[in-house]
């Protein structure tokens, strides 16, 4: 699958835009502030309706304008296939698949796989838990329907456990009914977080090795807020009594203080001297190198679990690595088709795309470069 064209009007800082690409591989080059991140955004919201950037759809409206459109012709199993998204300042969206209207923007997951990485990807190791929370959300809602249904259930109790926490008079045998239901929800959610760690760990070990050559070895652990055991019922006992010998600490801090809202993944990297936490005692380049490894496992995550390799996005994170990192990552993408932003490409780099089309970005205007 690929995308053949774009057609956007009032995109950001888009007023028109109507542009054919290549169906391998695009460089998009421009100076900061032109509109590199923008196209990759356009492009980004047609697998799944939103934004990798803004949760507010109308952020992505021109400055000034009453809506955006945005519509995208693909070509999938030699078949066209046009997706037309359109976002209103009232906040009203409309997603047509064909010129049929889809009521859920989830109906898009099954047509289009886009995956964007971006600098902020090589931060996860270094940033906050919740950055990492909800990198593995993200990727097992893709994955597993059934994990979806179960972080929106844990969720859903979780918001009404805290609110009656907030109460004057707390129940305890009102508690006990959210309780019940958290270690339920919250058994299953962990026990698909350990399993997806684990595998994605494996991946992405292997990945690190061949970018360090064999130097260093790295390991992801699933760093569980509640003590993990890998069977479903003795997890939820040990949520359950976990949430009872934390009643009168979570009275006091009026919320809910332990859970897998609270979980983490701890990065080790292995090599002939010692194994250290990454997050705490790995450099710059090895945390990373680690979250290249991982985005680069998640990539491969995907294409197992699709069956088929993703349209890629890199959005200016060529500049964010050295020369030898760059060649690496160029050669160890899978993809259908690959669009590339940067501000400025090494020679050695872009003779590795022979075929590629380059395009140049100024002020919300893209011209194809001969
Ligand atoms: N809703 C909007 N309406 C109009 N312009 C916008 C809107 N949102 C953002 N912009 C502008 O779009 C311009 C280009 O942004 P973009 O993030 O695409 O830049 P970029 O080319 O990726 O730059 P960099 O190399 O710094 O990442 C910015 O100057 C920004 O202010
Ligand atoms: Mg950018």
């Amino acid at each position: 699958m690929y995308i053949k064209s774009i057609k956007i009007k009032d995109f950001r800082n888009y007023e028109v835009l109507d542009l054919e690409f290549n169906e391998k591989v695009n460089i998009i080059l421009g100076s900061n502030a032109q509109g590199k991140t923008n196209l990759m955004e356009a492009i980004y919201i047609s697998s799944i309706g939103r934004s990798f950037r803004t949760s507010k759809d109308t952020d992505m409206i021109r400055f000034g304008q009453d809506a955006l459109k945005d519509k995208m012709s693909f070509s999938k199993d030699d078949r066209d296939l046009d997706i037309e998204i359109i976002i209103s300042k009232d906040h009203k969206k409309t997603v047509k698949v064909d010129g049929v209207r889809i009521k859920k923007t989830s109906q898009l997951l099954d047509n289009v796989y886009i995956v964007i990485f971006s600098p902020d990807d090589l931060k996860i190791v270094k940033d906050e838990p919740e950055k990492r929370r909800r990198f593995i959300d993200k990727e097992l809602c893709q994955i597993k329907p059934s994990y979806y249904s179960d972080l929106l259930d844990y969720k859903k109790v979780l918001l009404e456990r805290n609110t009656y926490l907030k109460e004057i008079n707390v129940d305890p045998d009102m508690m006990d009914v959210w309780d019940r239901q958290l270690a339920k929800y919250g058994a299953s959610l962990m026990i698909k977080r350990n399993e997806f760690i684990d595998k994605i760990s494996l991946i992405s070990k292997d990945i690190h090795q061949g970018i360090t050559n064999n130097k260093e070895i790295l390991s992801l652990k699933y760093d569980s807020n509640i003590k993990f055991v890998d069977d479903m019922k003795s997890l939820e006992d040990n949520f359950y009594e976990i949430l009872k010998r934390s009643f009168d600490n979570d009275i006091k801090m009026r919320t809910t203080t332990r859970g897998p809202h609270k979980d983490d993944i701890e990065f080790f990297i292995e090599n002939e001297d010692n194994k250290i936490n990454v997050r705490n005692f790995g450099s710059q380049g090895q945390q990373r190198t680690a979250a290249l490894s991982l985005k680069l496992a998640e990539i491969d995550i995907i294409k197992k679990e699709t069956g088929e390799d993703p349209i890629l996005l890199l959005d200016d994170v060529l500049s964010e690595l050295d020369l030898e990192r760059q060649e690496f990552l160029i050669k160890t993408l899978s993809y259908n088709q690959l669009f590339i932003t940067t501000a400025e490409m090494h020679q050695k780099i872009l003779s590795e795309f022979p075929d590629a089309t380059v395009y140049e970005v100024v002020k919300g205007k893209v011209e194809k470069q001969l």
